[in-house]
């Protein structure tokens, strides 16, 4: 297609965007590099594989592929209804929570409305908001953390949605409790506040950390994911809490068969797997004081994560290029941030014990 065909189909907000690049496939990998053995601890996935008790739902639902999933995800909603005891209709499903963000910009964001956010922070809701050209607004990161005083600061009367990921990814950083209630009272009632908790379950019993659930203010929408603590990332399951006004709104507005019925099953087998949920999380603990002690031995900057993955500053891009490339070589894949806007830094997520036994090899080795 030529480029002038190409460039007249589409608005200009569109021919601008620059395809999302996710970390790359472990069988492309090992074709490039024609390496047997590569671990990939670059997309934050669960490294035990998915919930049993999500396989053994999914298996039992695969029977009846031929019908049409439940438009309403009544089952799945209703056992998260009861899970956060709130009622069916403060609960929204979607293809993962990425889904649910898509569904969100599509219902509020018009016109010449405007989304603010942070720098550095998960691209998926600022590639949303792009593909519809909706203008966004970003505040810089304040070390390492969203600043948010300065995004309070930001918000105009053209502001309509503000995405907040706590934790927040790349950073693995928390924004606290009086941090956030301080934000809210900001924050004036017709802007729609989203929160992006899709590391929940990694941050614990933590009384410093806001858990919306205990707030449950109106114009506040959470997004919560099986991605990541149950291992479901690729079925593609979500689910959003908000007040029944606002889930009214998005449920009209969401594709009708949105999550698939396996993705409904798997959601519903995972939620009842507390000793998958457990061993992840013990995984993850043992994981990340690993990371910190040999880092701390090396002299290597990070940042105390609150979530499955670490960010190291590396203080240069052709530093963090050099490593990405040769801990490629030596068959691991780990996450370099120029694409959230920290060329600096380095993501890598926590694997099985041995995994991350074979990047702190590799690494220290190479840094
Ligand atoms: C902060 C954040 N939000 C959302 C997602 C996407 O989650 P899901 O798989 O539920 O779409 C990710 C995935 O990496 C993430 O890091």
């Amino acid at each position: 297609m030529s480029d002038f065909v190409s460039n007249s189909l589409v608005p200009e907000y569109i021919e601008k965007l620059i395809p999302y690049k996710a970390g790359k496939p472990i069988d492309e990998v090992k074709r490039e590099l024609g390496l047997e053995r590569v671990y990939k601890l670059a997309s934050n996935e669960n490294p035990l594989g998915p919930s049993p008790r999500a396989l053994e739902a999914l298996r039992a639902a695969m029977a009846d592929l031929h019908l049409y999933p439940d438009s309403s995800g009544y089952k799945l909603r209703n056992a998260l209804a009861e899970r956060y005891r709130v009622k069916q209709e403060n609960v929204i499903l979607g293809s993962g929570s990425e889904g649910i963000m898509s569904t969100i910009v599509r219902t509020f964001l018009h016109g010449d409305e405007e989304a603010l956010t942070s720098e550095g922070t998960f691209v998926g809701f600022m590639v949303l908001a792009r593909a519809q050209g909706i203008p966004l607004v970003t505040v810089p990161l304040s070390n390492y953390g969203y600043d948010l005083e300065a995004m309070a600061q930001a918000i105009t009367p053209k502001t309509k949605v503000v995405y907040l990921a706590n934790p927040n990814n790349p950073t693995g950083t928390i924004f606290t409790r009086p941090a956030f209630e301080a934000f809210l009272e900001r924050v004036p009632p017709h802007v729609l506040i989203l929160l992006d908790e899709a590391y929940f379950e990694f941050v614990g019993d933590l009384y410093d950390y806001p858990d919306s659930q205990l707030y449950r203010a109106d114009n506040v929408i959470t997004l919560r994911t099986f991605s990541k603590s149950y291992g479901l990332g690729g079925i593609r399951i979500g689910y959003g809490l908000a007040h029944e006004k606002l889930i009214h709104q998005l449920m009209k507005v969401k594709l009708p068969f949105e999550p698939s019925s396996l993705a409904q099953a798997a959601g519903l087998g995972a939620l009842e797997d507390d000793d998958f949920l457990q061993r992840t999380l013990e995984l993850n603990q043992r994981g990340l004081e690993r990371f910190y002690q040999a880092f701390d031995a090396a002299r290597i900057p990070y940042v105390k994560s609150y979530t499955n993955f670490v960010m190291l500053d590396l203080g240069s891009e052709e530093k963090v290029d050099r490593l990405t490339e040769g801990l490629l070589r030596d068959g691991i894949i780990v996450r370099p941030l120029k694409g959230f806007g920290l060329p600096h830094c380095l993501r890598v997520s926590v694997g099985l014990d041995h995994e991350n036994e074979a990047f702190l090899e590799a690494f220290l080795k190479r840094f």
